[in-house]
């Protein structure tokens, strides 16, 4: 049975079959609609959302499947101190597939250790969003028609933009890619992303405050919204909350097929004069998205008879001595959870938590 926690469980060959199936459903949605007759999926979303969880209950609904949804950590157990674990068991006996958004990192992978059904992350803090990625992979695919060979400017929030992370985990995979990482300093891509993506695997990239000067080299600019719910103090966020906003004088050195994407909600980082630019991609994003996530259901769907991967620690050098000191981190929360951490630069002895990914 297959999860799907970190977009890096997924090889090339499997994005490109996912890619493949979406283009299937666009071309051919009757040959689908049964696909998923009598199989539920359940959204468990703990943090705010309106794509996400719209668009894997609308793909439900397309592939002839139906939807059992928690909406909000409000309206369920978790408000009376439930366990993500038992959650988790507890789901799984009612659905047969879980997509989960949570705002501690590493909560759905906890929920995939004890769920009987594949379980997806749907956004867990400021960590990972694969499906969104998913979505953006769908979207640079049917734009460019390559994944190779690109320069990819990302804006913003790179500290906290978790569709950041999971976006150069994917792309940092195909030859010819360039990172321009265009950031205020404070909120700057984490030490580990950088690391693991980019400067380990010898990719070229450049960091930068200046949007504009970073412009004309673009094929693609991913844009984000500064993540005020991340933010430990509500002052730096309202220093930092109007970094960029792109207008459309900033687009004048840019190239003329340049694709202008935003994972989205947008609070003011693109002006709305540019959705009728013929660049803008944003809106497409939100229907790949949907394409993407009923590929993805199909794929796990369809892994449940098939022996478990192997998790995350299995086989790894780990410790259990060390403790997370990450606020973000699903450890903070779930009592009995004990805090693993696992070697993961074995030259400089650098261990990371194996929820968060936090450095010990
Ligand atoms: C993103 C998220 O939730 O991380 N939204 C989404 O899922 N499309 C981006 C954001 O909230 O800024």
């Amino acid at each position: 049975m297959r999860h799907l926690i970190d977009i890096q469980e997924m090889s090339i060959e499997e994005l490109d079959s996912l890619v493949s199936v979406a283009e299937d459903i666009i071309a051919n949605p009757v040959k689908y609609a049964d696909a998923c007759r009598g199989k539920k999926l359940a959204t468990l979303f703990f943090e705010p959302s309106t794509r996400t969880r719209l668009s894997f209950e609308a793909a439900m609904y397309e592939l002839g499947g139906n939807v059992l949804s928690v909406s909000s950590a409000g309206s369920s157990s978790a408000a009376k101190g439930e366990s993500i674990a038992d959650t988790a068991k507890t789901v799984s006996c009612y659905a047969d597939i879980i997509a989960m958004r949570h705002p501690k990192e590493g909560a759905p992978y906890v929920a995939s250790k004890n769920a009987t059904i594949p379980v997806i992350n749907a956004g867990d803090g400021g960590h990972n969003h694969p499906t969104q990625t998913l979505a953006d992979l769908l979207t640079i695919w049917r734009e460019k028609r390559r994944f190779d060979n690109l320069t990819i400017g990302l804006c913003g929030d790179l500290k906290f933009g978790r569709t950041v992370h999971s976006l150069i985990s994917a792309m940092s995979r195909y030859s010819g890619i360039k990172f321009v990482l265009i950031s205020p300093e404070e909120l700057k891509l984490p030490s580990y992303v950088k690391y693991e993506f980019i400067t380990e695997k010898g990719i070229e990239y450049k960091e930068t405050t200046d949007l504009v000067a970073a412009m004309p080299e673009l094929d693609v600019l991913y844009m984000t919204r500064v993540q005020r719910e991340r933010f430990a103090s509500e002052d730096e966020y309202m220093r930092l909350k109007d970094s960029y906003i792109l207008t459309p004088d900033k687009l004048e050195g840019a190239k003329s097929d340049l694709s202008i994407m935003h994972p989205l909600p947008r609070v003011n980082e693109i002006s709305v004069a540019i959705d009728d630019d013929p660049r803008a991609c944003y809106f497409k994003q939100v229907l790949n998205g949907k394409y993407m996530r009923m590929a993805l259901i199909l794929k796990l769907l369809e892994s449940v008879n098939e022996p478990c991967e192997k998790g995350n620690e299995v086989g790894d050098e780990l410790r259990y001595d060390l403790e997370c000191k990450n606020a973000r981190c699903i450890t903070t929360t779930e009592q009995e959870l004990p805090h693993v951490f696992k070697l993961v630069d074995k030259e400089n002895g650098v261990y990371r938590c194996i929820y968060c990914e936090s450095k010990a």
